[in-house]
């Protein structure tokens, strides 16, 4: 638990640390976890008390701006944000030419990548101006972008924003109504996805922020490095966890429902059999995002009127786990992605949209991680050493010889 700072700069001396277990790459000032003790916090204010009374844009200023914003900050940065949310009659079109079958997170990293060829003079990373307008592009758009990702999987109109909403409650229009039919989304999905947001807005050194980190370390533009964070997050170990959790759980349900059956095959380590949505490389006691989450499940599920047999599923297998010497010797808790997939699926998303929302809610955290190495003067190239263990030298042979 302790990290000590080393310089071993032509030392000669290499570390080995497969994964990143005991090796720190920067120096941020933006999130704090503290795995053992279940403690999140970003810029110094408890995960918790965000949750309950912020908003998720007022968390997106404040993890990238550093502090809290006054009244008329967060009304400029709204409006800002905001009136950017349409794009481009072209992008449109764009966005209508992938295969309705295609993943969402492959369609999402490619329409942020596809983003900056639009917009040439937001792309120098060493303009504070032209840094400032890719931030608030990339949050109006991304929204957008990620409405128009589950019209197209659905083969659906794709529409236009409405100026007059807030960002979580356009975003749900925008998503899921009937184009020239009025849509009023239940303000306690609107507030359940605003808070889900929030809780995934950023964690600090994760796979995926560190990949934004490397790439923009090269000096890529914002574009290109959120695009490959998103690449990052699509494996079912990182941000696919919650799409996987909602398939085991109905691979659980197709097979009889036995969670002990289940649990039996996660402890004799079949190839491939784990129990998603459980550990954590930093958390080594209940996730505070998952506490959360799971309270939401009940509100959202109870408010919707929908009665999930797979959330008693999830609360059964999370039931076993924490009395199993298995996963209590392992310190294996919930994490943030156990129960979010349930909420979602009750809103009324496709299993294959959960990522792509985390995405959404990951955007403000990878582009603060990526001004704030940026502006860093420690901040070089990212490049790691490795330990050769290939052929020594030899000498080519033609290939009639070999
Ligand atoms: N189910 C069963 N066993 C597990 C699980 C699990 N979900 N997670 C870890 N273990 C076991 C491992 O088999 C290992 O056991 P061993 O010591 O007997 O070999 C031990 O616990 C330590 O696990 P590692 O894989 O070494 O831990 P690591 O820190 O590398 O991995 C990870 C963390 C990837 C999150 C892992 O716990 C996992 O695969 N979980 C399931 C996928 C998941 O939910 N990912 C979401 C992460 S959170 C996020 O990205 C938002």
């Amino acid at each position: 638990g302790i990290v000590v700072a080393t310089l071993l700069r032509d030392t000669g001396l290499v570390t080995v640390d497969p994964g990143f277990m005991n090796t720190a790459s920067c120096e941020s000032k933006i999130t704090y976890i503290d795995g053992d003790a279940g403690i999140l916090r970003y810029r110094g204010y408890p995960i918790e008390q965000l949750a309950e009374h912020s908003s998720f844009l007022e968390v997106a200023y404040l993890l990238i701006h550093g502090a809290l914003p006054s009244t008329s900050e967060l009304q400029a940065f709204e409006e800002r944000v905001n009136r950017h949310t349409l794009v481009h009659e072209d992008f449109r079109t764009f966005m209508g030419t992938f295969p309705r079958n295609a993943h969402p997170m492959a369609v999402m990293s490619s329409a942020l990548n596809a983003l900056s060829t639009f917009y040439p003079e937001s792309l120098d990373p060493h303009d504070p101006e032209a840094v400032e307008l890719a931030t608030v592009l990339i949050l109006a758009k991304t929204r957008t972008i990620t409405s128009y990702v589950h019209r197209t999987s659905k083969g659906e109109p794709l529409l236009y924003p409405d100026y007059s909403r807030g960002y979580v409650e356009d975003f749900l229009r925008m998503t899921f109504a009937v184009p020239y039919q009025q849509y009023e989304p239940d303000p306690v999905v609107v507030r359940a996805l605003d808070k889900l947001l929030i809780l995934h807005a950023d964690h600090e050194q994760n796979c995926s922020t560190s990949t934004v980190r490397i790439v923009g370390s090269s000096n890529a533009n914002l574009y290109a490095s959120v695009a490959a964070g998103i690449n990052a997050l699509s494996g079912p170990l990182h941000g696919g966890a919650n799409e996987a959790v909602l398939k085991m759980l109905a691979e659980i349900k197709a097979n009889g429902g036995d969670a002990s059956a289940f649990m039996k095959r996660v402890k004799d380590k079949e190839p491939g059999v784990r129990l998603m949505g459980f550990g954590h490389r930093v958390y080594k006691n209940y996730d505070p995002r998952a506490a959360n989450v799971k309270e939401s499940a009940d509100a959202v599920l109870a408010a919707l009127g929908k009665d999930d047999e797979l959330l008693d599923l999830a609360r059964g297998l999370e039931e076993i786990a924490l009395n199993d010497d298995y996963f209590v010797s392992r310190k294996l808790y919930p994490n943030v992605d156990f129960y979010t997939g349930l909420i979602y699926k009750a809103m009324g998303f496709s299993e294959s949209m959960f990522t792509p929302l985390f995405a959404l809610g990951r955007m403000p955290g990878w582009i603060a991680q990526w001004r704030e190495m940026m502006l860093d003067p420690q901040t070089k190239i990212g490049r790691p050493r490795q330990v050769y263990t290939g052929a020594t030298e030899r000498d080519y042979v033609q290939v009639a010889d070999r």
